[in-house]
Formats: C-alpha cells, sequence, structure tokens
C-alpha cells in the first residue's frame, strides 16, 4: 500500500534533491521522493497534487540517461521541472535542448518578462543559482517562455496545455533568493496543496499507521542506543502498540561513562518502555584485542551486536517486526538512480539484521531529517536533554581510542571525555555545537609534574559545528574554555600529560579520528 502524500519528488540524482523535499516540508507540506525510474501508476497511486522533477548530473543526450516515465499530458497534476527536470520534460514535450559541455556555474540575474502564477510577487529582477551545461534551446509548441537570463533564454518556462512549469536554475538553494516563494506559489497557488504537516499530525498518522501494519497480536523488538533517532522510534511505536514493543539495548563496553545506567533509567523510568539491557562489554572488548585497524573494528563491533542481538530476539515470542531508525537521508542514499559513492567509513552497522532474522522492517521515521525527528521527540514528551545530545557513533569510543582497544584506555578515554562533555554544558557550548569528542591518541609525550618526568599520552579535543555531518568546522571555542578543559584532564586523568585541539575542517578531514 502507499501512502498518500502531497508533492511526489521524482529523483534525477541531484545533490539538492533532499533539499527539495526539505523545502517543501518547511512549507507543512508533505511530501516523498521517488526514484525517477517510478512509473505514473506508482506516481499516482500516492495522490499527489503535484510532482517536481529534480535537476542530475545527465545531459539528455548521455547514452542511458534518465528518461521522462510520466505522460505529461494525461498525467492530470501540476509538474514542475527543475534543471535537468526542465530539459527532461521540454524534450519529452516536443521543445529542443542544446547541449553543451560548459558549465554554466553560479549567480545568474533571472528578469521576469510575463507574469505568472509562478512568479507571483517576485521583483521584476532577482538572484537566482545556475549549475547546468544544457539547456532548452526552443520551448515545446505551445509553451510561453517567463524568464530569462543573460546566458539562458528559457530560464522558467510554462506549458499551459500539459500543466508543467520549467526552471533553469534551483529555487531549493538559498542562494536564488526568491526560490522559497516560487515553490510556494507552486505548492500552494498552482497544485492547491494544504499546509497540514505538524509533528502532532504525523505522529497520530504513525501511530493509526503503526496500528494498522502490526496487527493487535504481532510484536516489535527495537534495538536502542539512546540516541535520538531510536529513542524516538521506540517512543513512538510504544505510544501504538504499549507492552507489545521491546525494546533491547546492548552495551558494547565502549559507551560514555555512566551511560549504560543513564540510558536505562530514562527507557525505564520516564518513557516506561519494556526494556531488556544486556551488559555484552566484556564479549566486545575480549573480541577487539589486539586489533587496530579501524574498519576492522567496526565489524567486529558490528558483527558482535547482531550476534548478541539475534540471541536475545530468539527467547521473544511472537516477534514479527523489527523497528529502525531510519531517517529521510539513510532513505535517499540507497534510493538514488547512480551507484553509492565511496565509501570512507562504513557507518551502518546493524546491516543484515532484518534479512537474518526474518523480521518484516519498521521504520516509522523514514521520511524525516533530524531536526523533524527532534520535533517529534518534543511533542512525545521527551526530555530536551536526550533529544539535544550530540551524535554518538555506533562503534561508540572504540574509533576514538586510537590504536589498540583495551578496557584500561576506553576507561581512561571516559574520564577525559565526561570532563570535556561537563565543561561544554557547564559553559553553554554544548547546546551551541554539532558534536564534541575526545581521542586518546597512541602516542606518548614528554611532560613535567611536579618536579618528576612523565611519559604519557596525548589526548586530542575535537569539537566541530556542522548542520548535517556532512561538512564541518572545528569551534571557535573560547581560549579559557580550552585550557580550563585541558588542565582539568591532565591533572585528573592518570595517563594523559598533553591535550590538543583539533583545528581541521571536514573535508579534508573528518569527523572521527578513525
Ligand atoms: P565522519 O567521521 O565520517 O562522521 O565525519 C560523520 C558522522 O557520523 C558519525 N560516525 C558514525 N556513526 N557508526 C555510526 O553510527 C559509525 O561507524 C560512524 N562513524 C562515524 C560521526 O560520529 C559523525 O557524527
Amino acid at each position: 500500500m502507499s501512502e498518500t502524500r502531497q508533492i511526489i519528488v521524482l529523483d534525477f540524482g541531484s545533490q539538492y534533491t533532499q533539499l527539495i523535499a526539505r523545502k517543501i516540508r518547511e512549507l507543512h507540506v508533505d511530501s516523498a521522493i521517488l526514484p525517477c525510474t517510478a512509473t505514473q501508476e506508482e506516481v499516482l497511486a500516492c495522490k499527489p497534487r503535484g510532482v517536481i522533477l529534480s535537476g542530475g548530473p545527465n545531459s539528455v543526450y548521455d547514452e542511458g540517461a534518465p528518461g521522462l516515465t510520466l505522460d505529461l499530458k494525461s498525467l492530470g497534476i501540476p509538474v514542475l521541472g527543475i534543471c535537468y527536470g526542465l530539459q527532461a520534460a521540454g524534450q519529452a514535450l516536443g521543445g529542443e535542448v542544446k547541449a553543451s559541455d560548459r558549465r554554466e556555474y553560479g549567480l545568474a540575474t533571472l528578469v521576469i518578462d510575463e507574469e505568472d502564477p509562478l512568479l507571483a510577487g517576485l521583483p521584476k529582477e532577482s538572484p537566482v543559482w545556475m549549475s547546468h551545461g544544457d539547456s532548452l534551446s526552443r520551448p515545446p509548441v505551445g509553451a510561453r517562455v517567463l524568464a530569462s537570463t543573460s546566458n539562458t533564454a528559457c530560464a522558467v518556462v510554462a506549458v499551459p496545455e500539459a500543466r508543467f512549469w520549467g526552471v533553469q536554475f534551483h529555487p531549493e538553494v538559498h542562494h536564488s533568493l526568491h526560490g522559497r516563494e516560487m515553490l510556494q506559489n507552486f505548492v500552494f497557488t498552482i497544485c492547491a496543496c494544504e499546509a497540514s504537516w505538524t509533528a502532532g499530525r504525523f505522529i497520530e498518522r504513525q501511530v493509526e499507521l503503526i496500528r494498522s501494519t502490526v496487527g493487535t497480536e504481532s510484536r516489535v523488538i527495537c534495538g536502542i542506543s539512546g540516541g535520538v533517532d531510536s529513542t524516538v522510534t521506540a517512543a513512538l511505536i510504544h505510544q501504538a502498540i504499549g507492552p507489545r514493543l521491546t525494546c533491547i539495548f546492548v552495551n558494547n563496553g565502549l559507551l560514555r561513562d555512566g551511560e549504560y545506567e543513564a540510558v536505562q533509567h530514562m527507557l525505564r523510568d520516564n518513557l516506561h518502555l519494556n526494556l531488556i539491557a544486556v551488559d555484552a562489554s566484556e564479549l566486545f572488548l575480549s573480541r577487539l584485542a589486539g586489533v587496530t585497524e579501524p574498519e576492522r573494528k567496526r565489524k567486529i563491533i558490528g558483527h558482535t551486536f547482531i550476534e548478541v542481538f539475534e540471541s536475545e530476539a530468539k527467547h521473544l515470542p511472537d516477534v514479527d517486526f523489527l523497528a529502525q531508525g531510519t531517517l529521510y537521508p539513510d532513505v535517499i542514499e540507497s534510493t538514488m538512480q547512480r551507484g553509492p559513492s565511496q565509501t570512507i567509513k562504513t557507518h551502518h552497522n546493524v546491516g543484515g539484521l532484518p534479512e537474518r532474522l526474518n523480521f518484516r522492517l519498521l521504520e516509522p521515521l523514514r521520511e524525516l531529517f533530524k531536526d523533524e525527528v527532534r520535533a517529534v521527540g518534543a511533542e512525545l514528551g521527551l526530555p530536551h536533554l536526550m533529544l539535544w545530545r550530540h551524535p554518538f557513533p555506533g562503534p561508540g569510543l572504540a574509533i576514538r581510542v586510537l590504536g589498540e582497544v583495551t578496557p584500561e584506555r576506553v576507561r581512561t578515554l571516559q574520564k577525559a571525555d565526561r570532563i570535556l562533555t561537563d565543561e561544554l554544558r557547564a559553559s553553554g557550548w554544548y547546546d551551541r555545537t554539532w558534536q564534541a569528542l575526545a581521542v586518546l591518541l597512541p602516542v606518548s609525550t614528554v611532560g613535567v609534574m611536579g618536579d618528576k618526568r612523565t611519559y604519557e599520552n596525548v589526548l586530542a579535543l575535537r569539537v566541530v559545528d556542522s548542520t548535517d555531518a556532512m561538512t564541518a568546522d572545528f569551534s571557535r571555542l573560547p581560549w579559557d574554555l580550552l585550557g580550563k578543559v585541558s588542565n582539568r584532564i591532565i591533572n585528573e586523568v592518570a595517563g594523559i600529560n598533553r591535550v590538543v585541539y583539533d583545528v581541521s575542517s571536514k573535508p579534508p578531514a573528518t569527523i572521527e579520528w578513525e
């Protein structure tokens, strides 16, 4: 069964596809991204009020370039084509696309020549963001050319007979000054969508959906880490089916100081979840003994997690569903029409569980972005401290203890990490930064304490600003705060005699050191 959506975004492989969906959601209109190979029937099954065709990396003349599966004249709802979406649709409607191996990239001035509902309220001239090679050189018969730039004659076109609008630039990026108004005009004036997406409505709809999917007998299990995504997933499912949800929280021995206890307290006492907590730290740490290579650490932790989870799940009767806190960015990675990009680090360490256990998947957050998950969590009454926790990687401190992971080195790192977190919270910087970590380096340096020479480890502090972890920059923390953290760590944590601050950005560095 397809769920209904007011706007369908067809993904032709643009780096901005998610951003289009996101901008539509900001207008409180629900949308879904489908691959550009989706058929007209699949699109219409969602009962949308409009369709947006994304941009893409191809030329319509490339071999194997994705074509338009929709027949615009029989579709019956308005369509907006962006960049490649305009070219593919323009060509399908009988227009001509001029191929070019030169790209026009950056700001251009859009000049409106004809009035249209899509451009209502816009000034005659405004900056727009271009990123294209090809362009529509001859519009389809019956098309109206509404606006142009000095390089692009058909910058905005409308084909009334097909209820099609196309723009050569990217209204979804913030450099297009009036892009939001254009999307707003399309969504509300042209498609007559309703601004009905709120966290409360989302919860109501998901609760109904979970109930009808799971039925009145089946049980659901959910691996929970205490992080935002898995906790909100569990709280939502708990709202729908109560104690028929069982959560499994595994202590891999690589959590932060005191976290195993604190997360259990939150899940049991605040959220009243049916929780199985398993302390498997010894198993994980024994398997990591002697291992130094980061990807091997990740694999060992991932496999051990599956093993522990599996053996717990076996004891539970009538489990048919496995819940996962998958978010939109995870989904879209797997529906992109181009192949996956090179693996820098394998982040998804619980992949493979559903197939092995023969469970059906339940992923109630799969259409949301992180901040929307937080809004849903707040609406469900989850504590602020939990919703605004910094991201924490599945392999935990194992990828922050560089070199071999021993119980002693994990303990040392936990103490230093605790001081960093406490000081960031006390100074108000925790909520102003994306992520803060301490990294224990397998490097010894000479120091002096009292009158004695020391020869101990270096600890690196990494605090970054980011919006999505794809790019990041080091946080400009006050020197005094850094000094205080460094001082406390060297004085209070045995085995560390030097602290350094990581001032690299991502790219070219990454957030974690391994
Ligand atoms: P990098 O280090 O690639 O990290 O810049 C980007 C974000 O992903 C987190 N991260 C992971 N999360 N399993 C996870 O669940 C992993 O193996 C993993 N490695 C990195 C990292 O903390 C940051 O938020």
